[in-house]
């Protein structure tokens, strides 16, 4: 017996020194944190309970069977966040680099297993040099393993990867199809394949940074969903992220308390919308005042920044917010706005997130580039996203709703619950000017003809009264009553029950 906790001590003390203390040292010198630090920073304290401590690789190659460290280089178990269940994995890269064996993978596959059976999110924070190459194809097993239960759990929990240091070849792809991707600037990579393989393979020179560095994945590919500036950083706003988020698909996210007042009204919006219609304003400064204590928790904020997509609250609630941003490229929607738009909109639809829409949007942005690039079927994936969605769905058009883009941002025709607008709004098939180059274009020249033309469309359609007598706007009232009647309109919405028909599943244009 003696023998037995004697043995217990030495094995729990191997497993916490991980690779040794030169390989800890270094870590720190990175600016990185160790596997345990990092889950002391995410977790509520004292909450953590781990599993498989004792877990022990089983390859002999490469004189593997002389080197066995505890816990295999990945610390798992549950924990809790702001007093919530969470399933974590946290990848200790000084075991090997954090790469992945057939056992290694098999205690991430248990906490996910865990995760599913019991609706709770999973965390997994990502440090890891990919497949252990001494195990060959057991590793790469291990990981279709672990991919397999990334997609049987998407939808069904919240699904969050924090990627705190190298992350290549499977390392990326487990993260890929999570929810959401979180990286620390200049100490974390995703690639598929490193800098070496690129040169030999395109004979292009980059570094590690251009290639799958916090800024190019957040900025240029949209892999990432945030970039923190330390390890510290990303775990604490982590934790503020799941706030926003419920458990599983089953239930709500729970309600915040506030002492925002519901018809808390905000004058500052009456005039926040320029006369001129072709001046630009920015749609966040909308959202702060409208929000619960003006809090705003933007995902994707360098990325395609013509639609911004994020969490809030309003009376206490998670809704989840899409708006066209004026401020860059006149709020048109591209390829990259309506992918990034499609991909929160389906995730607030999975997790019974309720919908607020702000529309500005002259309609989506024309051009070869974009024709080429398949904006018609990459469009289509916003307009899919919303008509499949049936979570309560609030829209505000503030200005311009023109031609599809109109369609596509939530519009009463596919199932927006309540849509209004701002006296300022303009709904109509295109802006005055582009109308009466079409419709009148005999006049083409003749200054004074197409100005009164122009100001006779804009007088007949440039308004929300023509969509408003057809029932299509539900409301129209001055800005400064916008958050009571969201406020409302949500609360209203609470039990909304709608089931689209029974089918495998949908095929959206991927
Ligand atoms: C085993 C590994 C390892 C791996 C790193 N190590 N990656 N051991 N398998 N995949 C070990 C190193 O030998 C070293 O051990 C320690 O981890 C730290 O690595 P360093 O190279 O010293 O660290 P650093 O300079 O920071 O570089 C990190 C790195 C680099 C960029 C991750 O190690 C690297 O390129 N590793 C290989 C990446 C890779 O090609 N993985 C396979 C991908 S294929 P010591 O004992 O010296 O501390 C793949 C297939 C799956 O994943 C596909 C599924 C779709």
């Amino acid at each position: 017996m003696n023998e037995n906790i004697k043995e217990l001590e030495k094995k729990a003390k191997a497993a916490k020194l991980g690779g040794g203390r030169a390989r800890i040292e270094k870590q720190h010198a990175k600016g990185k944190l160790t596997a345990r630090e990092r889950l002391d920073i995410l977790l509520d304290e004292d909450s953590f309970q781990e599993w498989d401590m004792f877990v022990e690789h089983r390859a002999v190659d490469f004189g593997m069977d002389e080197q066995k460290i505890p816990g295999d280089g990945v610390v798992t178990g549950y924990g809790k966040i702001n007093g919530k269940l969470v399933y974590v994995f946290s990848q200790d890269f000084t075991v090997f680099g954090g790469s992945l064996s057939e056992a290694h993978a098999e205690k991430i596959c248990k906490v996910m297993d865990h995760a599913v059976r019991n609706g709770a999110p999973l965390i997994g924070l990502n440090d890891s040099g990919g497949a252990r190459i001494q195990e060959g194809v057991v590793s790469l097993g291990g990981y279709a393993e672990v991919f397999q239960r990334n997609v049987l759990a998407s939808g069904v929990v919240p699904q969050i990867s924090l990627v705190m240091g190298p992350c290549a070849g499977g390392a990326v792809y487990s993260p890929a199809m999570t929810d959401f991707i979180f990286m620390v600037e200049d100490s974390s990579y995703m690639f598929v394949t490193g800098p070496e393989v690129v040169k030999t393979v395109t004979h292009e020179e980059v570094t590690a940074e251009e290639l799958g560095g916090a800024s190019t994945h957040s900025r240029k590919s949209g892999v990432a969903d945030l970039t923190f500036k330390n390890d510290t950083e990303a775990l604490l706003m982590t934790r503020e992220f799941l706030s926003y988020l419920p458990q599983n698909n089953k239930v709500k996210s729970s309600t915040v308390a506030t002492d925002d007042p519901v018809e808390r009204e905000e004058s500052s919006l009456d005039t926040l919308v320029p006369e001129d219609p072709s001046k630009p304003y920015d749609i966040k400064e909308v959202i702060n005042k409208i929000a619960d204590d003006g809090e705003f928790f933007e995902i994707q904020p360098n990325y395609a920044q013509n639609i911004v997509i994020g969490f809030t609250r309003l009376n206490g609630s998670t809704i989840g917010v899409v708006a066209n941003q004026p401020l860059v490229l006149a709020g048109c929607l591209d390829i990259n706005a309506s992918i990034k738009g499609a991909r929160f909109i389906r995730f607030c639809d999975a997790f019974n997130i309720p919908i607020w829409t702000l529309v500005d949007v002259p309609g989506f942005m024309p051009g070869t580039s974009q024709e080429h690039g398949g904006i018609i079927k990459h469009g289509a994936k916003l307009l899919f996203a919303y008509a499949e969605a049936t979570v309560p769905k609030v829209t505000l058009i503030t200005r311009k709703a023109y031609g599809g883009a109109y369609d596509v941002m939530s519009s009463k025709h596919i199932r927006g619950d309540v849509n209004f607008a701002w006296p300022s709004a303009e709904i109509a098939v295109m802006g005055p000017k582009g109308a009466v180059e079409i419709i009148f274009r005999k006049d083409i020249g003749d200054e004074q003809k197409i100005e009164k033309r122009t100001k006779e469309y804009r007088t007949k359609f440039a308004n929300p009264f023509i969509a408003a007598s057809r029932g299509y706007i539900d409301d129209i009232f001055l800005p400064h009553k916008t958050r009571g009647k969201l406020c409302h309109s949500f609360e209203m919405l609470n039990n909304k029950k709608q089931e689209n028909p029974w089918r495998k599943h949908d095929n959206i244009p991927l």
